[in-house]
């Protein structure tokens, strides 16, 4: 069988390797029979290993017809006349775990879920950007497109990007309308302007950076800030210049993540492969690393408030947390249901913490008041499928949501 050729940054990304593929086929003899296990034991081991969907929590019939969708997209050659073979064994072997039940904390504050469907299958919706002229950008990761949603009118428009398998991660906008994105799976950043639909690539300057991630704007849009979160390192890009400078975390699987400036410009991340926080002077780069009191905590996503103090989901433990390097007091709280619920998209609108526990089912949508300390609650009406990050509306209004799991854009519109 010939598959398509994933470059190697993706292999990377999902940090596959080839020995591990190696030793798969035993594992495999212990798979069931049944039709279909021919095709899923070779085409879907070709890029990565087979525990990417046995060792996970499983999926309903129609997530795993979701999971096709974005194998295809990237280019599983699953021959068409065995689709339905595959989708009923993976169906059959691998279905959905139970997980956590969310709870719903009642409250004062009343919010109103709005979603649409994106148009391409198996998308893979990754972020959302919330633009200036009130529309709701996603990166159709999967999909290799942005798209572009104008939520008074529901009106959608997908744009192509340039490299096959660019894997469109985070998305930020510049003072001119161009929408950039950080291309996790082909090692560059990218610019996109939606007047002319063209793409302008700029390639990591080290064949190491491989997954650019969380692509953000410093005041004045001097730099292009990003982590690299299997590489292990923290770039920016000079906009004057496009000249890139990168820095290797000084631990080995850091796993820089989510990032944010606080009000002084000092730039803030997150290493989701420790308990750590870390900030970089934004002139020289130096780097300084916060060890959080958990050993097993691991931050995914960061925001901030108005007093300087960070603000992270703990995806392991299921806490939200907050850390104030004033005063070098770290805080957490339990998640509203639990342990097993992972923590993860979040942010920050008129000082209060909004983020979601992505594993629970339906996902559930948290409010957290830092002044009162108290949590309010709602479930997401299509599942969420892991909101795997939010932003506000530029008005100030409402937070726009990418529902990767089940394909849509979403609004939330807080009242
Ligand atoms: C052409 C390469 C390729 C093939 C073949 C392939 N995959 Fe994937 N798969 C990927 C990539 C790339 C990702 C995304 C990696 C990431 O973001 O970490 C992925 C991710 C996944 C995920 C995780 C999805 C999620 O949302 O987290 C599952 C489940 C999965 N693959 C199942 C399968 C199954 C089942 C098959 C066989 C039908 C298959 N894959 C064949 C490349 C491939």
């Amino acid at each position: 069988m010939k598959f398509a050729v994933l470059p190697a940054a993706s292999l990377f990304a999902l940090g596959a390797s080839f020995a591990a593929f190696a030793q798969q086929p035993a594992a495999r003899e212990n798979w069931p029979e049944g039709k279909g296990k021919d095709v899923v034991s070779t085409v879907c081991t070709g890029c990565h290993e087979a525990r990417r969907f046995t060792a996970g929590g499983g999926y309903t019939p129609d997530g795993w017809q979701t999971v096709l969708d974005m194998m295809k997209n990237i280019g599983a050659p699953i021959p068409p006349d065995r689709f339905d073979d595959v989708k009923q064994y993976l169906v059959a072997n691998w279905p959905e775990k139970p997980k956590p039940k969310p709870v719903v904390i009642p409250g004062d504050v009343k919010v109103e879920f709005r979603s649409w469907p994106v148009p391409t299958p198996g998308s893979r919706p990754h972020d959302p950007l919330a633009t200036p002229d009130g529309a709701i950008w996603w990166s159709g990761q999967s999909a290799n497109k942005l798209g572009r949603l104008d939520p008074k009118t529901g009106e959608m428009k997908e744009y192509p990007l340039k490299t096959p398998l660019s894997g469109p991660h985070g998305l930020v906008d510049d003072k001119d309308g161009n929408i950039w994105y950080a291309a996790n799976w082909a090692a560059h950043v990218g610019m996109l302007n939606p007047k002319t639909g063209e793409v302008t690539e700029y390639k990591m300057p080290d064949p190491k950076a491989r997954d650019p991630h969380t692509p953000l704007f410093d005041k004045g849009e001097k730099n292009l800030w990003f982590t690299l979160q299997q590489a292990n390192m923290v770039g920016r890009m000079n906009m004057a210049t496009k000249e890139i400078r990168l820095v290797t975390m000084p631990q080995a699987r850091s796993q820089p993540y989510g990032m944010v400036f606080d009000s002084k410009g000092t730039v803030w991340f997150e290493e989701f492969g420790g308990p750590r926080l870390a900030s970089l002077d934004p002139e020289t780069m130096k780097l300084t690393e916060y060890t959080l009191p958990n050993a097993d905590t691991r931050p995914r996503r960061l925001a901030i408030t108005s007093d300087d103090v960070l603000w992270y989901t703990d995806y392991s433990r299921g806490y939200l947390g907050s850390y104030d390097p004033k005063t070098g007091k770290a805080r957490e709280w339990p998640s509203p249901s639990g342990p097993k619920t992972q923590p993860y998209g979040m942010t920050a609108l008129n000082d209060v913490i909004w983020y979601v526990e992505g594993n629970s089912k339906p996902n559930l949508l948290v409010r957290f008041d830092p002044k009162s300390e108290k949590f309010q609650s709602w479930e997401i009406p299509t599942g969420g499928g892991v909101v795997r990050n939010m932003m506000p509306t530029r008005d100030g209004k409402g937070l726009a949501i990418a529902e990767s799991g089940v394909n849509r854009v979403g609004l939330v519109e807080i009242k």
